[in-house]
C-alpha cells in the first residue's frame, strides 16, 4: 500500500500559509505516495483545489485529513491536534517544541511519530528542507516594507531640479537569515544599511548583501550549529551603550536578534527609543520571544512620544503569513523534500542512522527521541 501523505487547511485564524503547492505535489506523486488535501487548504495563498488535483492530489472535506500515514503542518500542533491521530501517523512540520510540552507530550502518548522542521540540523544537505531559513529570508523583507510603509518618506536618495532628498538610514541588530534579507531589501529601496551581530562570521556576510558592519570590537560569542550564544550580563549592557549612538543616528531600526532556547537579547533600552528623531520607526521581529525592543507589542504598531513629535514601534507577528503565497511554496517544497528522505518506492522508512532523520524526530513509537527536547521537558531519552 503506497502511503498517503495528507495536508490540513491550517487551524490557527490568520493562518495564510499551506503546506502543500502543485510542484510539491508532483514530487510526492513521483515519489509513490499518494496526497488527500483538505478543500480550500490553498485558498489564501492562491492555489486552487483544481490546481492541486491536476498535479494528481485527492481532495478531501474539511477535518477529514486526520488518518494515518503522513501528515504535513505550519504552525506547531497542540495537544488535541496529535490527540486526534492514529497511533503510527508520522507528521511533519514545525513544532516549535520547547515552547510547545503539551503537543510533545501528547504526541509521545500517543504513539505519533513527530519531526520539528525547525530543528532539522542546519547542514548543507539539510538546505531544500530548512524551514526556518525559507520563511526568515520572507520575514526579512517584510520587515523592510512594514517599516517603509510607516516612515511615509523615500528610502533611496534622489535628486531633483527642486532639491535631494536624503536616503534613509537603517540599522539592523541581528543579521542572521532575517537579518541579512532586510539589509538585502534596504539596500534594494536605496537606503544607507549598517548592521551588527556577535557571531565571528557575521561581518562578511553583512557585506556580501551591501551593508557596513558595525563591529562593536565586544568579541565574538558563537554557538555550535552557526548559532549565537547568549552575552553575559556585562558585555549585554556593554552592548547597548555601544550601540546608543548608532540607534540616536538612525531613521530606522528592524531587529532580528535570537538566541535558540533563549528569550531575545534585549538590544533596544525605552530610554534608547526615546532618544530618536521623531518619524523615526522601529521594527521588532522578536517581540514574539522576549523583544529585542523594550516596549514592543507582537502584531501592534505603536506611537511612541519622543522629544519633538514621535516615533512608530512596531511588533512583529507571523510575517511569512503575509506573503503566503511565496511562503508555502517554499514550505511546502522543504515538506516534500524531507518526506523524501522517509519514502522508499512509496512505503515509508525511517533511518534513524541518517542525521537528519535522527535530529529532527522529537517522538516516536510512544518514546521521547531527542535528548534536548527531553531535557528541556525534564524527562530522559527513553530506549
Ligand atoms: P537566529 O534566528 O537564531 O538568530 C538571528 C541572529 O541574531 C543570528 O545571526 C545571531 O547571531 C544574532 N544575535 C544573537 N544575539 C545577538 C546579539 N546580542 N546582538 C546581535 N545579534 C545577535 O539565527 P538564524 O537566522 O536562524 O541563523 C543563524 C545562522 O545559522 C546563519 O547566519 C548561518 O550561519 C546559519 N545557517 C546555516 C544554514 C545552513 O544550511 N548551513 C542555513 C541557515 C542558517
Amino acid at each position: 500500500m503506497p502511503v498517503t501523505v495528507r495536508v490540513r487547511a491550517e487551524r490557527a485564524p490568520g493562518e495564510k500559509r499551506v503546506a502543500a503547492s502543485p510542484e510539491s505535489v508532483r514530487k510526492l506523486v513521483a515519489a509513490g505516495a499518494s496526497v488527500e488535501i483538505e478543500a480550500g487548504a490553498g485558498e489564501a495563498s492562491l492555489i486552487p483545489d483544481a490546481a492541486y488535483r491536476d498535479a494528481g492530489a485527492s481532495i478531501v472535506e474539511r477535518g477529514t485529513a486526520v488518518g494515518g500515514g503522513i501528515l504535513f503542518h505550519v504552525r506547531p500542533l497542540s495537544a488535541p491536534g496529535f490527540d486526534a491521530l492514529p497511533a503510527g501517523t508520522i507528521t511533519i512540520g514545525m513544532l516549535d517544541p520547547f515552547q510547545n510540552a503539551a503537543g510533545v507530550v501528547a504526541a509521545q502518548s500517543r504513539g505519533v511519530t513527530a519531526f520539528a522542521l525547525d530543528l532539522l540540523p542546519r547542514i548543507s544537505r539539510a538546505q531544500s528542507m530548512d524551514v526556518l531559513s525559507s520563511q526568515s529570508l520572507l520575514s526579512g523583507y517584510r520587515l523592510v516594507t512594514l517599516a517603509a510603509d510607516a516612515f511615509g518618506r523615500m528610502f533611496g536618495m534622489t535628486m531633483t531640479a527642486a532639491g535631494t532628498l536624503a536616503p534613509a538610514r537603517v540599522l539592523v541588530l541581528g543579521a542572521g537569515v532575517a537579518g541579512l534579507s532586510a539589509i538585502a531589501t534596504a539596500k534594494r529601496l536605496g537606503a544607507v544599511v549598517s548592521a551588527n551581530d556577535v557571531r565571528a562570521a557575521s561581518a562578511d556576510e553583512v557585506r556580501s548583501v551591501g551593508g557596513t558592519f558595525i563591529d562593536l570590537d565586544l568579541g565574538t560569542a558563537d554557538a555550535a550549529g552557526g548559532y549565537a550564544k547568549e552575552l553575559a550580563e556585562d558585555r549585554a549592557r556593554r552592548q547597548q551603550e555601544l550601540l546608543a549612538p548608532h540607534i540616536a543616528a538612525a531613521d530606522i531600526v528592524i531587529t532580528t536578534a535570537a538566541v535558540p532556547g533563549r528569550a531575545a537579547p534585549r538590544l533596544v533600552t525605552a530610554a534608547m527609543v526615546a532618544g530618536m528623531k521623531p518619524g523615526s520607526v522601529l521594527v521588532d521581529l522578536a517581540a514574539e520571544s522576549g523583544g529585542n525592543i523594550e516596549g514592543s507589542v507582537a502584531g501592534e504598531q505603536l506611537r511612541v512620544e519622543v522629544a519633538g513629535g514621535a516615533v512608530t514601534l512596531i511588533g512583529a507577528r507571523d510575517l511569512p503569513s503575509d506573503l503566503a503565497p511565496d511562503a508555502s511554496k517554499l514550505y511546502a517544497m522543504n515538506c516534500a523534500n524531507f518526506a523524501a528522505l522517509l519514502l522508499k518506492e512509496g512505503e515509508t522508512v525511517l533511518d534513524f542512522d541518517d542525521e537528519l532523520v535522527a535530529g529532527s524526530a522529537i517522538t516516536h513509537d510512544g518514546r521521547l527521541v531527542n535528548e534536548r527536547v527531553a531535557s528541556a521537558l525534564g524527562q530522559e531519552v527513553s530506549a
